[in-house]
């Protein structure tokens, strides 16, 4: 199967999930992005190499994905963690073919000027590295001007590039990025509203693209990864989630490329949790109206950042729903009955079969027959579909080890089909 997607899209809504990751400070990535791209325009690169500088610059910190490491990154000039996420962000790329040329820039996003000659790395990618960590840290000290004095702050901001030249930052980038910056228009453009406008207005220029369901499910891989290593109880929770959905999507007999797009589905229901901070997500106690409030936002958020990308719309409702109910209860649209389609409902049931299955911090991981039992619970207070449940009793000890990995079935490998 292959489906066509937009590609500029979809990097622009990762970078939506990373922004979400910021919590309070958002738009670092796209800041960096546009920084970089402003730059890159004076060093006489080509289109394409401008727009990989652009889409780097978005992507640059996909390997940060908890809202405690992202504050350190941003608040200090050479953080904790900083290696950690250089690393873990390259190897996510790498793992997605039509952004694996992007890997060794963000490998070496953060690394000073001055060691590139001990290492083994081209001159092209050290300088596009560099031009990476020159804006990245520009961003980081304007931070905390921009709801109020950044004109006044961009100063003493230049003053500090200046200073690192020839040790943090190449020189001619820095030259480069002086002269950029030598005038307000550049740093007004950073304001949140100029900066959507400017993405949106590229985005227009993106084109369609065919990819595969295994480059799909990559795709979908990559996103499923930043969310899950957020916490450590939904480390496995969209995978084991996906694998189920998709097990019980081949029971109940849907097309094989019904079964794919369930499956990425599945990967990707739970990307708003992003926005939810760590500490809400790992509270071993019960939580607060307040909290509750903040967790049911996420499959809202999940569904605005999937809808942003053409040739997604089926994968993008089947995500967003995973919390409505039969019964018209759920969250947060409201759906009821027969507008929750079968890959809808099998999505919902694998999603709580699933949870249950996990350690979670209030309480133990459940036996099959006690998830069973909840689910048919689910069933009467018409909140899951009946049908799908069945399926589920018909294959129960297959589904738990589907949904928990720990016996690995035969679809683990479903990504050489
Ligand atoms: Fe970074
Ligand atoms: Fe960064
Ligand atoms: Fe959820």
């Amino acid at each position: 199967m292959s489906v066509t997607i937009n590609l500029g899209q979809a990097i622009h809504a990762l970078s939506d999930v990373l922004d979400l990751v910021g919590v309070d400070e958002v738009f670092h990535g796209k800041r960096v992005g546009f920084m970089a791209l402003q730059c890159g325009r004076d060093l006489d690169l080509s289109d394409l190499a401008l727009e990989n500088l652009f889409h780097v610059g978005l992507l640059h910190d996909c390997g940060v994905s908890s809202t405690h490491a992202h504050r350190c990154l941003i608040n200090e000039m050479d953080g904790e963690g900083v290696e950690f996420h250089c690393r873990k962000g390259s190897e996510l790329l790498g793992q997605f073919p039509p952004l694996a040329h992007l890997q060794t820039i963000v490998r070496y996003h953060h690394t000073h000027w001055d060691v590139f000659p001990t290492l083994d790395v081209s001159q092209d990618t050290a300088r596009l590295a560099n031009l990476i960590y020159l804006v990245d840290r520009v961003d980081a000290l304007a931070v905390p001007h921009y709801e109020s004095d950044l004109l006044l702050a961009r100063h003493t901001i230049r003053d500090t590039v200046w200073r690192l030249s020839g040790s943090y930052f190449a020189p001619n980038l820095v030259t480069l990025f002086m002269d950029l910056s030598d005038n307000e228009a550049f740093w007004l453009s950073l304001e949140p509203r100029h900066l959507i406008r400017f993405i949106y207005e590229r985005e227009r220029e993106s084109q369609l693209v065919p990819i595969t369901f295994p480059e799909l499910r990559q795709l979908a891989l990559l996103f499923a990864r930043i969310v899950d290593a957020k916490s450590p109880y939904t480390m496995e929770h969209s995978l084991g989630t996906a694998r189920l959905a998709r097990f019980l999507a081949e029971r109940a007999g849907l097309a094989i490329e019904t079964c794919e797009k369930i499956e990425v589905a599945g990967l990707l229901h739970d990307l708003g949790k992003l926005q939810v901070p760590d500490e809400i997500l790992d509270k071993p106690g019960a939580l607060t109206r307040e909290e509750r409030a903040m967790i049911q936002r996420h499959s809202f958020e999940t569904y605005q950042i999937l809808r942003g990308i053409t040739g997604l719309e089926d994968i993008t409702l089947w995500a967003a729903y995973h919390h409505e109910t039969l019964d018209g209860h759920g969250y947060p649209f409201h759906r009821r009955g027969a507008e929750l389609t079968l890959e809808v409902r099998i999505i919902a049931v694998s999603d709580v079969f699933q949870a249950l299955a996990q350690r979670r911090p209030y309480r133990k991981p459940l036996s099959p027959q006690e998830i069973l039992e909840m689910l048919r619970s689910f069933v009467h207070q018409n909140h899951l579909d009946g049908e799908v449940v069945d399926l589920v009793e018909q294959h129960l000890q297959v589904s738990w080890e589907t949904a928990t990995g720990l016996e690995p079935p035969s679809m683990e490998n479903s990504q050489d089909r």
